[in-house]
Order: structure tokens, then C-alpha cells, then sequence
């Protein structure tokens, strides 16, 4: 199927707004009931939904453009299998078999019941209606806001979110806010939450929900024992990283609470990947073309005990493509060994490119430095910031837990 990937700016003006909408449900709850209707409407407003779509025809596919918006192209196949009509009204699910759509049939005509409801007759007779509302919807600008160390403490670190709040009475506002910053900036703070493990996992789950892994069942802590085959369980200096990218799924979020510290350093680092891939394909796309191109292998081994190996390039974007990001799998200490399916070439391109990579993310423009307390617990989005820290001194003690991705993604869906 041709590329969906152009959107149309959301901010076009729209003087039929509430009228419009008003038809819209009228004509959504009149197919949901199997009625086929067509709204009568005054010749201003059809000759103003003249210039809300252009629709032009191609070879078995039609273009449709709005404004100075690229144009997409949707074939008769997707235009059939997305009929407003299949959907079930309360599962908004799609009912009809794909076995079903008449791949010979030609579209006759079609015409705009409103800003949002396409009509199309086909050549056997069928009549379906294509909703264009995403379209409308779209924007140009991916929602996440990037950041760097001269920019974290206004933007991110001044919304931390009282524990209090969170567990009070009023907690939705405050949970509603604690989920945007979340989401905006892949960073996200709590206050004043009680300084245990206890204090750490009463916040986390009301936010939202703690994930069962090899690591831990609910939180976990760690101090400088080498209990796990991991340099974390250590006093050494770590450079930033996303964990878990051994994974086939990478942990979603990525909590820290500091119960206590006596020595020196220890302090957090944290760096946005997504700023760093920014920064990287403005500088040089084609060595950002390279990290998203290119699948690496990453592994973890405690022999006897464990062995995980997954892949996946170090970028990875959304289905709408630059500057829509959804991933950054990015450690240094856990890419394997075994890299035997790249080529000479590859081989070459890629540690260029990785090489470029490193050095946007350890430039101190681009590294927050950030000391954690007691009662200070951070949460960050493990598929877009990286996180390492200061070696140390004396005994510390961290706490911490992951939390479920698609849990906290359709949180920030409902937010949406
Ligand atoms: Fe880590």
C-alpha cells in the first residue's frame, strides 16, 4: 500500500467545527445502527467541504491532500477494509473478512458527507464511507519535548510530582501530570515519597504497574555485592545506557530511589536519546540512516543461571517515520560478541556511525549530572533516555523496579 506517512497540520482554522461535529455523530450512529444516510446541508457548507480534502484519482488507489499538506495514497484495497461501516459499535473493532473484499472492483465516484466521512461507490453496487478524522488529527511535530543538561532543570526536573498528591484524595491530577511529563520528556520525578522500598513501591503502584522479571518480583535493591554478572552491582563510573536491551522487548520504565548513601558520588546521569538522534541525523543522516538500519545483537550471561540475546537496531522510529522516534536500544556493556551477519561494510558504517553516536551522548551539553536523595525517585521511559552514573564511595543503597510499558502507554493514550 502506498505511504501513509504525510499528516496534515492541526492547526487549520475550522468554522463548521461544532455543527460539523454534531453531523458527524448523527452519520457515525446512523451506520452503527446499519442506516445509510445522507445528511442534507446548506449549499455554503458544501461549497466550503469542497476545500477540505483534495482528491484526486490514481491507478486503483486516490490521493487525497488538504492545503499545502502532502498527499497520501490510499488504495481501493485499504479504502475497502477500512469501511466506517465494519467497525463494531462497541468494540470498535474491524468485523468483516478480509477474504470478502473484491479486489476487481472499481470505484465509480465519490463524494464528502462532511470534513470527516468519505463516500465511496464502488462498480458492484457497494457503497462505503472511509473516515478521514485521523487525518485532521495528525501533526507535523512529534508530541515529545528533547532536552539537554542546560534545559533539564526548567523543563523536567521543576515538574517533580508530590507523593502526597499521588496518593491523596486528588490523586488523578496529580497522576495525569506525573504521566505527561512522563511522556513529553521520558523523564518524570516523585517527592516526598516515603524513603523504603515500601515508600518506592506504594508510589509505583499507583502509578501504574510493576513488572515481574528475572530480576525481581516487585522492587528491587542493589549495592556494590556483584550479586548479578552486571558492573551496576558495583562501585565503578557508568556510562549512560538503556537497560535491558537483551530483551526482545526492552523494560518500559526504569525507576530509582536512592534509601541511603555515606560516601561521595553516586551521582544519576541521564541523557535524551531522542535528543541525541535529533542531533545526529541533522548533523549527519546518513549515520543515523546507518543506526537505524543496521540490527545489532546484545546478550546477557551469568553462566549456569541465565542467558538472554536479543536485536534490534539502536534506532527505531515510529510508523510515521522522521522525526517520529519510538526507540533507542543503546549499551555499550551488553552488545555481544557474535555480530557475524554484518558485512565488511556494515561493519565499517556501523562504528562510524556508533562512533558519532558516543560522542553526542557524552558531551556535557547533552549529560544531565544529578544527585539523588531519599524520598527523591525518578522514573524514566527506557526506550528514550539513557541512564549511568559517577563511581562512589561508602555504602549505597538503590532501589528501584521496571514498570510495564504498555500499562503506562495506554495511561498516556487516555491522556491524549
Ligand atoms: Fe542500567
Amino acid at each position: 500500500m502506498a505511504s501513509l506517512k504525510a499528516f496534515f497540520c492541526p492547526k487549520a482554522h475550522c468554522p463548521l467545527k461544532n455543527y460539523l461535529r454534531k453531523q458527524q455523530t448523527l452519520l457515525a450512529q446512523s451506520m452503527r445502527a446499519g442506516i445509510r444516510t445522507v445528511f442534507a446541508r446548506p449549499l455554503s457548507q458544501q461549497a466550503r467541504l469542497k476545500h477540505t480534502f483534495d482528491i484526486k484519482r490514481g491507478d486503483r488507489f486516490i490521493e487525497v491532500s488538504k492545503g499545502s499538506g502532502r498527499a497520501i495514497s490510499l488504495t481501493y484495497e485499504y479504502l475497502l477494509d477500512n469501511n466506517a461501516k465494519t467497525f463494531e459499535p462497541k468494540t470498535f473493532q474491524r468485523m468483516d473478512n478480509i477474504m470478502d473484499i473484491d479486489s476487481n472492483v472499481e470505484l465509480l465516484s465519490w463524494e464528502l458527507l462532511d470534513h470527516n466521512n468519505l463516500e465511496l461507490n464502488w462498480s458492484n453496487e457497494q457503497s462505503t464511507v472511509f473516515d478521514l478524522s485521523f487525518l485532521n488529527k495528525s501533526s507535523c511535530e512529534p508530541p515529545e519535548v528533547f532536552w539537554n543538561s542546560g534545559q533539564f532543570e526548567d523543563l523536567v526536573l521543576s515538574q517533580a510530582v508530590d507523593a502526597n498528591g499521588l496518593l491523596g484524595p486528588y490523586g488523578k491530577k496529580y497522576m495525569d501530570n506525573f504521566h505527561r511529563c512522563l511522556y513529553k520528556f521520558g523523564v518524570a520525578f516523585a517527592k516526598n515519597v516515603d524513603p523504603s522500598d515500601k515508600g518506592t513501591e506504594r508510589v509505583c503502584e499507583q502509578i501504574g504497574v510493576i513488572s515481574r522479571n528475572y530480576y525481581s518480583d516487585k522492587t528491587w535493591i542493589v549495592t556494590a555485592n556483584m550479586e548479578q554478572s552486571d558492573t551496576a552491582y558495583s562501585n565503578v563510573p557508568l556510562r549512560t545506557h538503556t537497560d535491558t536491551t537483551y530483551f526482545d522487548s526492552p523494560l518500559g520504565v526504569q525507576v530509582f530511589h536512592i534509601l541511603s548513601h555515606d560516601g561521595t558520588g553516586g551521582e544519576t546521569l541521564l541523557v535524551d536519546g531522542f535528543n541525541i538522534a535529533n542531533l545526529l541525523y541533522k548533523s549527519d543522516p546518513e549515520l543515523y540512516e546507518t543506526l537505524r538500519r543496521i540490527s545489532i545483537n546484545y546478550r546477557y550471561l551469568e553462566p549456569g543461571r541465565a542467558k538472554f540475546e536479543a536485536n534490534g537496531p539502536v534506532i527505531v522510529e515510529s510508523s510515521k517515520g522522521f522525526p517520529f522516534l519510538k526507540q533507542i536500544r543503546y549499551n555499550d556493556y551488553d552488545r555481544d560478541i557474535d555480530q557475524s551477519h554484518l558485512s565488511v561494510s556494515d561493519q565499517r558504517a556501523f562504528y562510524k556511525a556508533l562512533r558519532k553516536m558516543a560522542e553526542l551522548i557524552q558531551s556535557k551539553q547533552n549529560e544531565v549530572t544529578l544527585k539523588l536523595t531519599p524520598g527523591f525517585v525518578i522514573f524514566i521511559n527506557n526506550w528514550r533516555v539513557m541512564h549511568g552514573r559517577n563511581g562512589f564511595t561508602g555504602h549505597r543503597v538503590l532501589n528501584g523496579c521496571y514498570m510495564a510499558r504498555h500499562d503506562w502507554r495506554g495511561k498516556v493514550a487516555l491522556l491524549n
